[in-house]
């Protein structure tokens, strides 16, 4: 197995020769600290059938199968398909997921470190993701934001994304707001946590799931700061031309693994779409999210 840093100098390294069948535990131990690391690992020449992908996302940690049913693959549940590909005429999965600034799972209680992401159907033109590094963002904060969101929290939800399933056609809203509320209810966590495997300071908020930001006694902080703070990590910017803004191109064999703590990531707008299906994986490693002290 071969890692290399990117030729253009973007955050992540690429990774030849891997195959997971012989590959060793040091391996694993090696792929796993390059994640951390560099955040973002591109495997090369991967050809997995989906009970091997899976296999794959097992060695790196425990699999999170989405809650939602509908996003699932029909035979390996723990698979989350995007697709608007349909297979015999059926829609496998769900189309056009994700086109907007998110950490995988930010709104769930428990959400996992590692996402594992491996394109199928890869389009001609518009391909590729963007990522925005929140620990890198935090870094490039002016003071006066660093010390505005010390001591605070952020609030995240579903709601704003949560997609409508077949099964709530000729329901009434207010019945499917309700049941969003209730299944997911919003989760409040520190505005900035230090990441358990780096060290470093990670910026946890996102324009697709962060609703709020709020003092330690739940109060409302005044003002826009959480919009301020979408806009000084590029989350606002719709030309994507923000220095904090990468986007990660793949082909096909490519299978990216990322750090979830610290990369948000927002899927690629397209004026006409082109067939696109990809399957992920997402996995928890050994530790939360972030450590929490205990209580004194
Ligand atoms: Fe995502």
């Amino acid at each position: 197995m071969k890692i290399s840093a990117h030729s253009d100098g973007a955050f992540g390294v690429t990774v030849e020769g891997f195959d997971h069948d012989t590959a060793r535990s040091a391996d694993i131990d090696t792929l796993k600290e390059a994640v951390y690391r560099h955040k973002m690992v591109v495997l090369k020449g991967q050809e997995l059938s989906p009970p091997r992908f899976l296999e794959l996302g097992r060695r790196l940690g425990r699999p999170e199968k989405y809650y939602e049913p509908m996003y699932r693959h029909p035979e390996i549940e723990e698979i989350f398909v995007s697709s608007n590909v349909p297979e015999d005429g059926k829609q496998i999965g769900v189309p056009k997921t994700g086109k907007f600034w998110h950490a995988d799972y930010q709104f769930m209680p428990d959400p996992f470190g590692i996402t594992l992401i491996y394109p199928q159907v890869i389009p001609e033109k518009n391909r590729g993701t963007y990522f925005i590094d929140m620990g890198k963002a935090y870094e490039r904060l002016p003071g006066h934001l660093k010390s505005a969101v010390r001591n605070t929290y952020c609030r995240h939800t579903v709601r704003k994304y949560f997609k409508i399933r077949p099964h709530d056609v000729y329901r009434p809203l207010s019945e499917i707001i309700d049941e969003v509320e209730r299944k997911t209810p919003p989760v409040v966590r520190p505005t900035t946590f230090t990441h358990p495997m780096t060290g470093e300071t990670v910026l946890y908020l996102s324009e697709g799931f962060t609703v709020g930001i709020e003092d330690e006694d739940g109060k409302p902080v005044e003002g826009d700061l959480l919009h301020q703070l979408f806009e000084a990590t590029g989350q606002l910017d719709d030309t994507f031309g923000h220095q904090n803004i990468h986007l990660q191109s793949f082909e096909q064999g490519d299978l990216l693994i990322w750090d979830n703590r610290s990369l948000v990531h927002r899927a690629r707008h397209t004026v006409t779409p082109e067939p696109t299906v990809s399957y992920r994986v997402t996995v928890h490693d050994e530790r939360k999210l972030y450590e929490t002290t205990a209580a004194a």
